[in-house]
């Protein structure tokens, strides 16, 4: 009654086994004990086994759920791994400390229709590495069957596509906030990895992957959580409402109200079109089908351009689009003299001044080169640096539909299209990219919007 009380407290596998090395009989009929005990978790109880000589010390907490289908999976998935183990065991002689092995669970979601449940394996068979995996399930209590990505998506491909999108870009960011060198995370977090996936409460949906997932080992643990408000456009599915609280989908009619700002864009999924080199004899279509689809864009000019098309520009601004400088005449500013940069930007930005009455405050170096000195010429002029993340090669592909597809393919939320207005074919693709990506959810707003407030004098190419 005390061990079993004890257990309860404490109800870890290391603990347990540390018992029993102090309760260990001398004469065992076999060296695996099995034991049963309440757990912490309400309806669910624990089958410890244990297992102790001198080559091992294991202890393996099973969960019994009294569902046979869960009960089966779990255990099945346990004693895969244990079968490695004994297998590692039996080929390992001559040591002098036994290889561990402790198996251990977490219920992470409790209700009377479902159950999230976590199984932690640490084994140490003197190897390379200590294993440290995780396996873990969402199950629907009355079939007894996993609930998988793809059932609370009802299959659909966009939507599935949005969440892993939403998981790789949050792996991402944990890797660089944990100074860890960047994974291929296109190839690491898919559709697949992400089928089994746990509920810790009805606002977030987590992945709580270890050491045998996708990581070199030395990267630790990687849980990756997303909030359901985050993802709510993509889990409007009768399943995700059973089992989250799943936000409505903003109205057509609420995105009027409240058209996306630089603090909404997250949640929003915006993307900033660009269009470099011009105002040209093809913008003003351009600034038609952007009106009639509400969409904002970025327009970085040319200066030499922006007298003869003074009316273009006046528009853009008017239309609500943003103005940024693309240098006077399109040089490699990156070659200049600091004196030089300093001249060929002051002298845009004032052109663009005294048809619109303001100056930018975002530069985009032509071919993207950049400079020490460019970067403190901007610095001074107070401006930032705006570079692109989905190059459309429209100016390479003069064909709307290749410049279409490329733009939508790469987009993400966050993401700064490059296009060119000067090329008709360009113009001509946009009906295309817009309509495709709001399709997707999709807003389209300008640099200042996406970004909120730019540091003058640094770089932005966003996601
Ligand atoms: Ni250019």
């Amino acid at each position: 009654m005390i061990v079993a009380c004890l257990l309860l407290i404490l109800s870890g596998g290391v603990a347990w086994l540390l018992l029993q090395q102090k309760t260990e009989p001398s004469t065992p009929a076999s060296d695996e004990r099995y034991y049963f005990a309440d757990s912490n978790y309400r309806g669910i109880r624990s089958k410890f086994a244990t297992r102790q000589s001198a080559k091992e010390r294991s202890s393996i907490e099973y969960p019994i759920t009294a569902i046979p289908n869960i009960d089966q999976t779990i255990a099945a998935t346990i004693d895969q791994h244990d079968k490695e183990f004994i297998r590692a065991r039996d080929a390992g002689s001559g040591l002098v400390e036994p290889m561990t092995q402790a198996i251990s669970y977490q219920v992470t979601h409790n209700t009377d229709k479902h159950l999230s449940i976590v199984v932690h394996i640490k084994q140490d068979t003197h190897g390379a590495h200590p294993l440290a995996a995780a396996h873990f399930w969402t199950f629907d209590r009355s079939s007894g069957s996993p609930i998988t990505l793809s059932d609370i998506t009802e299959n659909n491909e966009r939507d599935i596509a949005a969440i892993v999108a939403a998981a790789r870009q949050a792996t991402g960011a944990t890797l660089a906030q944990r100074k860890q060198p960047a994974i291929n995370l296109e190839e690491a977090i898919t559709a697949d990895t992400l089928q089994q996936f746990i509920v810790t409460n009805p606002t977030t949906i987590a992945w709580p992957f270890a050491q045998n997932a996708f990581l070199p080992s030395s990267y630790g643990e990687v849980q990756i959580t997303l909030t359901i408000a985050q993802i709510a456009a993509h889990l409007q599915h009768p399943l995700a409402h059973q089992l989250f609280t799943v936000p409505a989908p903003a109205t057509p009619q609420q995105q009027t109200a409240t058209p996306p700002n630089s603090s909404t864009c997250p949640q929003q999924r915006c993307a900033a079109l660009t269009f470099d080199d011009g105002p040209g004899p093809h913008t003003g279509r351009l600034l038609d089908t952007l009106s009639q689809r509400r969409a904002k864009a970025t327009f970085y000019v040319l200066g030499s351009k922006v007298a003869p098309y003074a009316d273009q520009i006046r528009r853009i601004h008017t239309d609500g689009h943003q103005i940024g400088n693309h240098s006077w005449n399109h040089a490699n500013l990156s070659k200049l003299k600091a004196t030089d940069i300093r001249q060929d930007l002051a002298r845009t930005n004032d052109a663009i001044h005294g048809i619109i009455g303001i100056r930018p405050n975002s530069a985009r170096p032509p071919y993207g080169a950049s400079s020490p000195a460019v970067q403190s010429t901007l610095a001074e002029l107070g401006m930032s640096s705006v570079l692109w993340s989905v190059d459309t090669r429209d100016w390479a592909d003069r064909d709307s539909s290749v410049v279409c597809h490329r733009a939508i393919a790469n987009t993400r939320p966050g993401s700064i299209i490059l296009l060119h207005d000067i090329h008709s074919t360009s113009v001509d693709a946009v009906p295309c990219i817009i309509d495709g990506l709001t399709k997707q959810g999709y807003h389209f707003v300008t640099v200042d919007t996406l970004l909120g407030k730019m540091a003058p004098g640094t770089t932005y190419h966003a996601g």
